[in-house]
């Protein structure tokens, strides 16, 4: 397996960024792999590729984009535009999803939503995560890394191989199960 499967080594001090930073980094490493690569690589490669973004871009639905929103400094429109990218890229992930890596589309559809995604990241990384650290306090953000840690560690892993259809294609149910999975473990918390 590619080491991008591996997650990022939690820390004492690791804080909510760090992880998120992480996971685009780990995020951008599997569109690379999935770009230059075919076969049961690009299926496998895909299939990964899908189930992180989707618990991260969940995970910062239900956690960062709301906090920013409450911080000073007019964050609204900015926190729009950051689910509007999301919006749109889980749109682009349907259709490459529906279609299979084996698709006629594929192989531009999966960069037209490399270079949306990490578009997206970037825009995080350069507007949202400073806010974060500049007001929230330290442990808070320390607190959240383990929210999102647990959430996604409550997402399936690789799904089922009946869960993919007779041509390769990867059934929409694995991304959808881990959407729903991350969700619900960070709105109601294990203990409750
Ligand atoms: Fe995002
Ligand atoms: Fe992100």
């Amino acid at each position: 397996m590619p080491d991008t499967d591996a997650p990022a080594t939690p820390g004492p001090e690791e804080d909510v960024v760090d992880l998120l930073l992480a996971q685009h980094a780990q995020v951008e490493q599997l569109f690379l792999l999935v770009i230059g690569s075919t076969g049961d690589t690009r299926r496998e490669a895909f299939d990964d590729l899908v189930k992180l973004l989707a618990a991260h871009e969940t995970a910062e639905e239900e956690v960062i984009h709301p906090l920013a929103r409450t911080l000073p400094g007019g964050n609204d429109a900015l926190v729009d535009d950051r689910l509007d990218e999301e919006r749109q890229a889980k749109e682009t992930l349907r259709t490459l999803i529906a279609g299979g890596v084996d698709a006629d589309g594929f192989d531009t559809g999966i960069i037209l939503l490399r270079d949306a995604v990490l578009t997206h990241a970037r825009y995080e990384e350069r507007y949202e995560f400073p806010q974060l650290r500049q007001h929230v306090p330290a442990g808070r953000l320390r607190a959240l890394a383990a929210t999102v840690r647990a959430a996604e560690a409550t997402a399936p892993t690789r799904p089922h191989p009946g869960a993919q259809s007779a041509k390769g294609n990867l059934a929409a149910g694995p991304a959808l199960a881990v959407i729903d999975r991350v969700r619900d473990a960070i709105r109601k918390p294990s203990d409750s």
